[in-house]
């Protein structure tokens, strides 16, 4: 499967490459083609280095150029100037493309880390996603993961993901790619219009974080 990651040279690109790679084609991507390049070849190497060989593959392009023939798309940029990626990935992306969207608007407040459309009477990042890539099938989950875990691709990963679609069959298959993930288990929870419930885990996540002292918080259902 050709897995394109729309900002992958940041933390949650490099953690989803290095573990997807092992039977992927990924492409990482970036605003520049040739930061993208670097950070896939960076990544390629990493992973040799500890695969010694892998099914996969790691390539670099740029963001609106890798829509066009991905077949998972992965959002793994800041909700904040969200509006002109969106804009320059919508003209090109594949009809019916799976676009995972792991995007979480928060920001901090006095009280601690907040849930930004709840104050702005907005709505989920993910029903924004939906909204400018009307022809995608929009998956949002991977909010409660700790880049930090993500990026130690060697261990497994011991959580739950929340996931929240419309569409049942785009939900199976990010649901395979999850648990190609050692260890991780995705959860559905309902349509993409409760995607808000899921999204607004992680500023309490971060809030339990700093009150507790407890680094990098997951989640598990029981
Ligand atoms: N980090 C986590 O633990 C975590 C956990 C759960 C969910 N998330 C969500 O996952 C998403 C990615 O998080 P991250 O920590 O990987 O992000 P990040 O490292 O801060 O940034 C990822 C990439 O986004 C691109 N970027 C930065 N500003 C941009 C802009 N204004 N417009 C377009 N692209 C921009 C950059 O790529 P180029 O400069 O190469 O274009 C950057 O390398 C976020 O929405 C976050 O809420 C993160």
């Amino acid at each position: 499967m050709k897995i394109g990651l729309v900002g992958g040279t940041g933390r949650m690109g490099e953690g989803l490459a290095l573990r997807w790679c092992v039977k992927h084609d990924i492409v990482v991507g970036s605003r520049d083609a040739s930061k993208a390049v670097a950070a896939a070849q960076e990544y390629m190497k990493e992973a040799l280095a500890y695969y010694g060989k892998v099914e996969g593959s790691i390539d670099g392009d740029e963001n609106s150029r890798l829509v066009g023939y991905s077949d998972v798309v992965v959002l793994c940029i800041p909700y904040d100037n969200i509006e002109p990626t969106l804009d320059s990935i919508a003209k090109s992306i594949r009809d019916k493309s799976i676009v995972i969207c792991p995007i979480v608007p928060m920001s901090r407040s006095k009280d601690g880390f907040i849930y930004t459309p709840m104050h702005e009477h907005r709505d989920s990042a993910a029903m924004m996603v939906s909204s400018r890539l009307v022809n995608a099938r929009v998956v949002a989950t991977l909010h409660t993961i700790s880049d930090v875990k993500l990026r130690r691709f060697t261990e497994p990963i011991d959580t739950d993901v929340l996931v929240c679609a419309d569409d049942r069959d785009a939900v199976a298959v990010a649901s395979e790619l999850l648990k190609e993930i050692k260890n991780l288990r995705p959860l559905y929870v309902g349509p993409l219009s409760l995607a808000y419930q899921i999204e607004s885990v992680t500023p309490m996540l971060l809030n339990i974080s700093r009150q507790n002292s407890i680094k990098n918080p997951s989640i598990k259902i029981t």
